[in-house]
């Protein structure tokens, strides 16, 4: 067999050269794992090479690339770290070599679309900007039996080195055009918002208040005639009559607290007061007294944050608990909003009905507004909303936004 394979100088440098040729060419996150994968199987006398990257939440790896004819799966195959030899690399942060026989490797795992059966010798590598900061996990396999060497290992360590700055860089572009897109969204749905807010209270002001304040005035004037002295005329009513001003008086007092009622109401559609009066603990606790069919328990760490974020988390629980009240059929739900790694997160659980997040890829509009604009809530203020759900298994709702906290 020949074994110039990967510990050839010449064929080390012209491989990582190629590489570097790829990674600069500018193409997207797609092409470029698609690229790596093509060169280093070339390159290195193996014969598959798979690009598992780590997801947004840092907590999977999904396939994102790899030699035909498995590049078909790119995005279809994902795995929690810790599981599979590729999971195992990505948390111990450590390369994996496995000679033959990988059923009996307790690291790994039978995946059928993989066809693990047709590959015998597989090294696995973590893709790494620095030590510490792992971007995903590179794994070539051989038909034949293989014994990759310290070199091999290194090298392909070298790949994944040259290659994770590039990945990195790309999803940090990706998440900015993602965040942009959704300033984007955000702006034209604020104007549109403000519209529909200002018709809103301009119908409250006009058909409520306003024309209560009309009636008022006009009671007021009529307890003013009635307690006016005038020449007496017949069809005049008595002047100086006190009981009939007494109850001109009343009803416009009535309609003076039902006008200011209507004011109360008309603000409180524009910021939720209980926000300036309670902070968003009490908050929340008092949201989640307010669904009657729900028994909501919760656990809230008490926690200052800027106007803005405290208005978009208690918006985005008021949403959540909504639709686990209208949606689930859950009778109980948990609420949570805790402090990670200088990060906030808002959980919201429940035991009801689930169903399929998938519809959150779409655009706001091809769903309800309700989880576009929670999501959009969350990416304006540099976090994320994650939806775990699955029919018959409840759904979990965890927001997560970083920094401007203070305890
Ligand atoms: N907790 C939940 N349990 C079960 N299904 C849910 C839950 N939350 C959301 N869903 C499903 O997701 C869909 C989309 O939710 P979303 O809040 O975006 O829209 P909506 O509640 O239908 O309408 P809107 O919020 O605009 O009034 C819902 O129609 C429902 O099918
Ligand atoms: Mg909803």
């Amino acid at each position: 067999m020949s074994r110039l394979g990967l510990t050839d100088p010449e064929r080390e440098a012209r491989l990582l050269s190629r590489i570097i040729e790829t990674i600069s060419t500018g193409l997207d996150l797609g092409e470029i794992v698609q690229g790596v994968a093509a060169l280093v199987t070339e390159t290195t006398e193996t014969d598959i090479c798979f690009v598992h990257l780590l997801d947004d939440t840092g907590r999977r790896l999904v396939l994102r690339g790899a030699t035909p004819p498995f590049d078909e799966l790119a995005g279809r195959i994902e795995l929690d770290l810790g599981e599979g030899v590729a999971g195992w690399v990505a948390a111990y942060g450590r390369p994996v070599v496995i000679d033959d026989d990988k059923l009996s490797d307790p690291r790994y795992k039978y995946i059928p679309e993989l066809r693990g059966e047709d590959f015998t010798s597989m090294c696995s590598v973590p893709i790494a900007t620095r030590p510490g900061h792992l971007v995903g996990v590179l794994n070539v396999h051989t038909r034949a039996r293989r014994v990759f060497s310290y070199a091999d290992v290194e090298l392909l360590h070298s790949v994944g080195g040259l290659i994770a700055g590039t990945i990195e860089n790309a999803r940090l572009h990706r998440r900015l055009a993602e965040r942009e897109e959704a300033m984007e969204r955000f702006a034209e749905r604020v104007v549109l918002a403000q519209e529909a807010e200002r018709r809103r209270l301009a119908g409250e002001i006009h058909d409520g208040i306003s024309q209560r304040i009309v009636s008022l005035s006009y009671h007021l004037s009529a307890a003013l005639d009635a307690l006016t002295p005038r020449p007496a005329r017949e069809a005049d009513p008595p002047a100086g009559d006190p009981g009939a001003a007494a109850e001109q008086i009343r009803r416009a007092r009535a309609l003076a607290e039902d006008a200011l009622a209507e004011t109360r109401s008309a603000i409180e559609g524009l910021r939720p007061p209980v926000l300036d009066d309670l902070g968003l603990p009490a908050s929340l606790a008092s949201l989640a007294r307010s669904f009657p069919q729900l028994t909501v328990e919760v656990d809230l760490t008490p926690v200052r944050l800027p106007e803005h974020v405290e208005t978009a988390i208690y918006r985005v629980a008021q949403e959540a608990l909504s639709n686990v009240a209208r949606h689930s059929g859950a009778r109980s739900a948990v609420i949570s909003l805790a402090v990670r790694n200088g990060e906030v997160e808002l959980e919201i659980e429940d035991d009801g009905v689930g169903f399929d997040p998938s519809r959150l890829a779409g655009p706001p509009a091809s769903t309800g507004y309700g989880l576009g604009g929670m999501r959009e809530r969350a990416e304006l203020l540099g976090g994320h909303l994650e939806v775990h759900s699955r029919r018959g298994a409840g759904t979990l709702l965890r927001v997560v936004i970083p920094g401007k906290v203070a305890l």
